[in-house]
């Protein structure tokens, strides 16, 4: 089977196209070219073309190739302290008088998109999330995860141990982790037997710029192929470091050159990007409110692909941040073993993959979330609705409206059941508030009382901060109507989430809501817990006009006392 990374690219592509339109900022990358290596041209080029297609803006710096070390550290210097910028990338190879190692070092980490500084490099190598990873192995390291490609116990053979492919991608594929825990081999131009290594991987991933070098008689039968090699032929034809026609007769899987592993590389680069933006705008508010006296401790980094912020309101011990992070990884983990619909073990991949009429046992956090999930329908009349899940991978099709509708589950003492197979469920809309919650009430129960917790936008405080009294938290950038940001917002023991309206499908009318100069631009929720702040501010920006949502949001009021709704409408 083919491993259509040109598909799957495009597919992410159109995931961040959606996320940029609804910031209402574009973020930015700068990228450095020096000298005129074509095909450096030929990447630069193509990586501006993808920005250009997500939306987000991106400015090619060309310089000669006889610009001295100086004058381009002085140039990556004044782009370190561009707030414009969010991203900076430097094509390598550079020119032979300039030390790569020392350009690299001189990149500010936070805008380090690329994954080659050393703290980014350190971090990936600890395992430990805030950091980037660098495109390409992060591009295979997607491509397998989304072509459901296991890694995990299988052994990989990379060759070639170049510092852009081969080492971060050994690093990455050997981490505790979902989506790795693979055994790695790295073999390279002076490995003994080189056929043995390469017939003994379940994943061969060639990466040494020869074409062609990977023939058939060095693939184990059923194994998976990754080609990251962009040769160019004396007749001008690219080809990679696999024979792909021959190969493909043993492979299970295999990547094509061009359309596999470079498309991926791209998309990774505007995932970095973003994140980048992301991890930038949203706090600034908030960092700035903490160098006040008393230090607060801060855990940064970024789960299923968003980043988040935790700031405990005080100084903590190495024991204690040590025990903090502990709490947050296993949250995450359990999300991701649970709630995520890309993990295709996770507990709702099985009930959306499931037959009708099984029936399928729920752990307690999934039934409290279903349970929450019931209550919301209810609460929106149906305009809250997971099971709109079958129509967001196919908006066309109309068959499956059948399978849409909350009535098609049934929960009985924690046994579910489908009456129809294609019923599916998006927890989109409750999840992220909910894993919200649990870090918050995790931590609050290991006696930390000043906190705050963000993650992709949504937030909930407890207590207050140490100096200021309520943290003063911004709202998501999203969330804006003209350029200017809503002004922050002081809480304290409550939640806050965003909805932007991007076009989501809404359940009641079975398609995208559409964009009117009455229709709702996004809105904001103060609620209790996060999980609630997050289902209400979904199931508001699925009404057709203010109106209709602000009439609505009254009756929820009257219901939960502690909710505010903030509804924003272009007119
Ligand atoms: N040259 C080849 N691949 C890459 C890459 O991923 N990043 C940069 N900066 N240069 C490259």
């Amino acid at each position: 089977m083919l491993l259509d990374g040109k598909k799957i690219s495009a597919e992410i592509q159109a995931e961040i196209h959606k996320k940029v339109a609804a910031l209402g900022r574009k973020p930015g990358l700068s990228v450095i070219l020096v000298g005129d290596n074509p095909a450096s041209k030929t990447y630069v080029k193509a990586k501006s073309k993808a920005c250009a297609h997500v939306g987000i803006f991106s400015r090619t710096i060309e310089l000669p190739a006889t610009i001295a070390q100086s004058d381009l550290l002085k140039q990556i210097e004044m782009l370190n302290r561009d707030p414009e910028v969010n991203g900076i990338l430097v094509q390598l190879p550079l020119p032979q008088h300039i030390d790569e190692k020392i350009i690299m070092a001189s990149i500010d980490p936070k805008k380090d998109v690329d994954g080659f500084h050393p703290v980014n490099v350190g971090k990936m190598l600890l395992g430990e999330e805030g950091g980037f990873l660098p495109c390409t192995p992060l591009g295979i390291k997607v491509l397998l995860e989304r072509s459901r490609i296991e890694t995990s116990g299988k052994h990989v053979v990379i060759l070639g141990r170049s510092n852009i492919v081969g080492k971060p991608l050994a690093a990455i594929l050997m981490q505790k982790k979902a989506g790795c825990n693979a055994t790695v081999t790295v073999a390279h131009s002076q490995s003994e037997r080189l056929a043995d290594l390469t017939r003994s991987a379940d994943i061969l991933v060639a990466a040494i710029g020869k074409p062609h070098f990977i023939t058939k008689d060095l693939v184990k039968r059923h194994a998976t192929v990754i080609d990251v090699g962009i040769n160019r032929l004396p007749d001008g034809k690219l080809v990679g470091d696999v024979d792909f026609k021959a190969v493909s007769e043993v492979a299970d899987h295999i990547t094509p050159v061009p359309g596999g592993i470079g498309p991926m590389t791209i998309a990774m680069l505007l995932q970095n990007t973003l994140s980048a933006f992301l991890k930038m705008a949203l706090f600034l508010i908030l960092l700035a409110s903490c160098q006040k006296k008393n230090p607060c401790t801060h855990f940064n980094g970024e789960a299923m692909s968003m980043p988040y912020q935790i700031i405990v309101g005080k100084s903590l011990s190495n024991k204690e941040q040590r025990a903090v992070k502990e709490v947050i990884e296993q949250t995450f983990a359990q999300v991701h073993d649970t709630f995520d619909n890309w993990n295709p073990d996770s507990e709702i991949s099985k009930i959306n993959h499931a037959e009708k009429e099984t029936l399928i046992p729920l752990s307690p956090p999934l039934q409290n979330l279903l349970d929450l999930c019931s209550e919301m329908v209810t609460v929106s009349g149906g305009r809250f609705d997971p099971t709109i899940e079958p129509l967001k991978a196919n908006a066309n099709a109309l068959d499956l409206a059948d399978a849409i509708g909350w009535n098609h589950l049934s929960i009985h003492n924690g046994i579910l059941k489908k009456d129809n197979r294609s019923t599916a469920l998006d927890l989109g809309g409750i999840a992220k508030g909910m894993c919200i919650d649990w870090i918050v009430e995790r931590l609050q129960s290991q006696g930390i009382e000043d906190l705050v917790v963000e993650w992709a936008g949504d937030i909930r405080a407890l207590g207050h901060h140490p100096d200021q009294g309520d943290w003063l938290v911004p709202v998501n950038p999203a969330l804006t109507v003209g350029k200017q940001p809503m002004a922050p917002i002081p809480l304290r023991n409550c939640a806050m989430a965003t909805s932007r309206n991007i076009g989501l499908i809404d359940p009641l009318t079975l398609s995208a809501t559409e964009k009117t100069p009455f229709s709702i631009v996004g809105a904001c929720v103060i609620a209790p817990t996060c999980a609630l702040a997050d289902a209400l501010a979904t199931a508001a920006i699925l009404f057709p006009t203010r109106k209709e949502a602000e009439s609505w949001a009254q009756e929820v009021v009257e219901k939960y006392p502690d909710v505010r709704f903030w509804i924003l409408s272009y007119r």
